[in-house]
């Protein structure tokens, strides 16, 4: 498995009431090498915390989170950073790309902290062979500015594979884009996903885009059951 939670409980507590609430209850679910789950759910059911608990951006309150079969409460601070650096790719409803760095050198960012040098050494390569995958291999060095939204986004999952990770995991990835920009973002995450063989989670509030990356799961009251 590429990963896997048992039992995941997580809870927040209330700055101003000091109450506690459950968001994820019970959580447990498996994803294995190269396989592609999509979850939906109303606003607020907690799919973005379930997806920064899987991307060991945040642990959960009880439970068990497992990276590639090995248990991440076991692991420092410094070690979970090197594998979300290295292991994972991160796909946000914006681009967060840096306005005053062009496509290349946003493409590349997540390459400086590697200390594999074979794989930094072929990072521009790469970038290179992964924009022509997107049809923007023309873009390279323009900014993010002078891009489009589709455009943006096509280049936030090419800096989100730049590091070859074995997992992408997309929260909202076509949530700011029309239908057709959508579509080729579905279309470019379903294609790497049989092709390149890489295990993905996209969070969507479309049906159409969770039909299109793999099963769907239902993220309600906490709960998360299968269609
Ligand atoms: N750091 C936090 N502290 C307190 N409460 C939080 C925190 N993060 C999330 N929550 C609460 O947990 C609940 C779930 O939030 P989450 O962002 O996971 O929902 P979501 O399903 O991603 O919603 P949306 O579809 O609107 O993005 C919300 O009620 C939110 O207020
Ligand atoms: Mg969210």
């Amino acid at each position: 498995m590429i990963c896997e939670l048992l039992h995941v409980h997580k809870s927040f507590v209330n700055n101003q009431s000091a109450i506690r609430r459950e968001v994820l209850t019970d959580i447990s679910l498996s994803l294995a090498k190269g396989q592609a789950m999509s979850i939906v759910g109303p606003s607020g059911s907690g799919k973005s915390t379930l997806l920064h608990i899987l991307g060991l951006l945040d642990t959960p309150t009880s439970g068990t989170v497992m990276f590639d079969g090995n248990d991440m409460a076991h692991h420092s601070v410094n070690q979970l950073a090197r594998i979300r650096n290295q292991q994972i790719g991160f796909v946000f409803q914006s681009h967060h790309l840096l306005p005053q760095l062009n496509l290349l050198e946003n493409i590349l960012l997540p390459t400086l902290p590697l200390e594999d040098k074979t794989l930094k050494k072929s990072a521009r390569g790469r970038a290179k062979e992964l924009l022509d995958l997107v049809g923007m291999a023309d873009k390279i060095r323009q900014f993010p500015g002078q891009l489009s939204g589709g455009e943006c986004q096509r280049a936030a999952v090419v800096r989100a594979l730049i590091n070859q990770p074995k997992l992408i995991l997309a929260d909202e990835p076509t949530g700011s884009l029309d239908e057709a920009s959508a579509q080729q973002i579905g279309q470019l995450l379903s294609d790497l996903n049989h092709q390149n063989n890489v295990a993905m989670i996209v969070v969507t509030h479309s049906l159409k885009l969770a039909n299109m990356i793999g099963q769907v799961h239902f993220l309600e009251g906490g709960v998360l059951t299968t269609k």
